[in-house]
């Protein structure tokens, strides 16, 4: 987004990571800010909204990306962990797009890029993941219903296994099962998801709404490799 030309606000409850985000990017010659924000709770995100349409007047693109991964299996879900993953990955998902609207829908104009994932189709003991990334599916479709006639499109993207902090407990061997499922043969880079994101961003992309698009490499392909 940066390197189109968009001023961002980094939006985390990490704020330190945020801060040096915003760093790298400022250093590259962008402008951005960074806001501490607890995308489970609806008020963090509409005071942080705020924040950035004070700052830069307006509000074009969001993008709900936060996401938590507490693999477990079922047995030993408890209340707090499920809470925990449909308040980040689902509850979160839903307010950012919901308050992000209110802008939008004022302007006329926006685009609303939403972060699920392959495991979207069901993952071995994950669950509650699972379940939040099928749902974030079925909300942008939802969501590209009601706000299309404003100029508004909601789409998500979902990304296989990127090499990013998530992934980084995860075993060398899982991973190479992985790389041997995915028609491509490797795993997927940020800059794989990140190019996604730039071009449904784009006012070109404007006749795209309601879709999920797989960055997998083709892992969820029905095919066998050759
Ligand atoms: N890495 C992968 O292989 C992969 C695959 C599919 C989907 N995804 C999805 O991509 C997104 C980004 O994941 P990532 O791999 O970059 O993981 P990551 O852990 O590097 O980034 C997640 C970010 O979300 C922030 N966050 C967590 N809870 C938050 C909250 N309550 N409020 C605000 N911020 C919060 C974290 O501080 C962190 O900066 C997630 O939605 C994840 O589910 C990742």
């Amino acid at each position: 987004m940066v390197g189109a030309g968009a001023r961002v606000a980094i939006l985390d409850r990490d704020e330190r990571a945020a801060i040096s985000l915003v760093k790298a990017l400022e250093s590259q010659g962008a402008k951005a800010i960074a806001i501490a924000t607890d995308v489970s709770d609806r008020s963090d995100i509409e005071a942080a909204l705020k924040r950035v349409v004070d700052n830069y007047g307006r509000l074009d693109i969001m993008v709900d990306n936060a996401g938590i991964s507490r693999p477990s299996r079922t047995a030993e879900v408890s209340e707090e962990l499920w809470d925990d993953v449909i308040g980040v990955n689902l509850s979160g998902v839903f307010w950012g797009c919901q308050v992000a609207f209110s802008y939008m829908r004022e302007a006329g104009y926006g685009r609303i890029l939403n972060t699920s994932s392959t495991s979207s189709l069901g993952s071995y003991a994950n669950a509650s993941y699972a379940s939040t990334k099928a749902g974030v599916v079925a909300m942008t479709r939802s969501l590209a219903m009601e706000y299309g006639k404003y100029g508004v499109t909601v789409n998500a993207v979902g990304p296989g296994m990127i090499t990013a902090p998530m992934t980084d407990q995860t075993s060398a061997e899982i991973k190479q099962r992985w790389i041997r499922k995915t028609v491509v043969g490797r795993l997927g880079e940020p800059e794989d998801v990140a190019r996604l994101f730039l071009f449904l961003a784009l006012p070109g992309s404007s006749y795209i709404t309601g879709q999920m698009i797989f960055v997998d490499g083709g892992y969820t392909l029905p095919t066998m490799k050759a």
